[in-house]
């Protein structure tokens, strides 16, 4: 049996051993043409963890996301995964878009089999494996339907299903329920929160919807609107397992409380900033 050795105090060694987080980002800015998207971003999440990221339209939470993906390139800073500087895509992380990502032409099961496929695993394997995730994400009886065949939460589910065939240690997601309507999003979460329990999967989730945050996340990054910088960080020491019953707890009315309170002002300098692009835009209209 292994016995620890005594921990001596300002032991070196164990300040050593505390774990790496599975993933850290650490002052990442990204400038377009003179407008800074994100400034100086830094955070981590452990192994396990469901963090989320919250932040009004426009204050760079998708350049973040596209950044840790490694969709685009030319900002500052580092994307690390266990410890490990990262540059583009990387096999440790699995996206979930907003938009429809599903293959029109190919079943729910023929989707989420795709990434096994193009990792050459053999198609009895790849039908089990497959199936099991159909059962994951609770999609069972609609193996052999097109996505034009399925509601948009189901062809999500089908989207994160097959994200999921890779096992990516991370699985990093945007705004992925923002096209559905709130009841279908709150029994997503309670899909996604099964899914966390079952698979202890390490979470990355980008979102607009505080309650959505509240409902998922262990902690919450709130982002400041131009630039976006890591405004605050709120630890959500709701019980786990959780479902969307706790969106109803008095606890939870006072995240989402706190939460809107340091998010209020930002979005409304997001939403001045928009409704003057839009008159700028109706001026010129008038203009010519
Ligand atoms: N490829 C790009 N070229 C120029 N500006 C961009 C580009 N992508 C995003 N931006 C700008 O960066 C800011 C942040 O955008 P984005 O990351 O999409 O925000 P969010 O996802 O929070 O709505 C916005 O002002 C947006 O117009
Ligand atoms: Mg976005």
């Amino acid at each position: 049996m292994d016995v620890a050795a005594p921990v001596m105090p300002g032991d070196q060694s164990t300040m050593a051993r505390a774990p790496v987080p599975t993933l850290a980002v650490e002052v990442l800015t990204k400038r377009f043409a003179g407008l800074t998207a994100i400034d100086g971003v830094s955070f981590a999440v452990k192994q396990g963890e469901f963090v989320a990221v919250i932040g009004p339209s426009g204050c760079g939470k998708s350049t973040l996301f596209n950044i840790i993906g490694g969709l685009i390139d030319g900002y500052e800073g580092r994307v690390l995964v266990e410890g490990e500087p990262i540059a583009g895509a990387h096999q440790a992380i699995g996206m979930v878009f907003q938009e429809e990502s599903t293959f029109p032409w190919r079943t729910t099961l023929d989707n989420i089999a795709f990434p096994l496929e193009i990792a050459g695993i053999r198609k009895s394997e790849r039908e089990t494996r497959a199936r099991a995730l159909v059962k994951l994400v609770g999609l069972e009886g609609f193996e052999n339907r097109y996505p034009a065949e399925l509601s948009g939460g189901m062809r999500q589910r089908t989207a994160l299903a097959r994200t999921l065939a890779f096992e990516p240690k991370i699985l990093l997601m945007d705004e992925p329920f923002a096209a559905l309507d709130e009841q279908t999003r709150l029994l997503l979460g309670d899909k996604l929160l099964q899914i966390q329990q079952e698979l202890q999967q390490t979470t990355l989730l980008i979102t607009h919807n505080i309650a959505e945050a509240v409902q998922l996340a262990d902690r919450v990054v709130v982002m400041s609107f131009r630039p976006g910088r890591v405004k605050r960080i709120f630890e959500i020491d709701l019980p786990r397992p959780r479902d969307s019953a706790i969106v109803g707890s008095a606890a939870f009315g006072q995240y989402v409380a706190q939460i809107w309170n340091d998010l209020r002002e930002e979005a409304s300098k997001g939403l001045s900033a928009s409704e003057a692009s839009l008159a700028r835009r109706s001026g010129n209209n008038e203009g010519g």
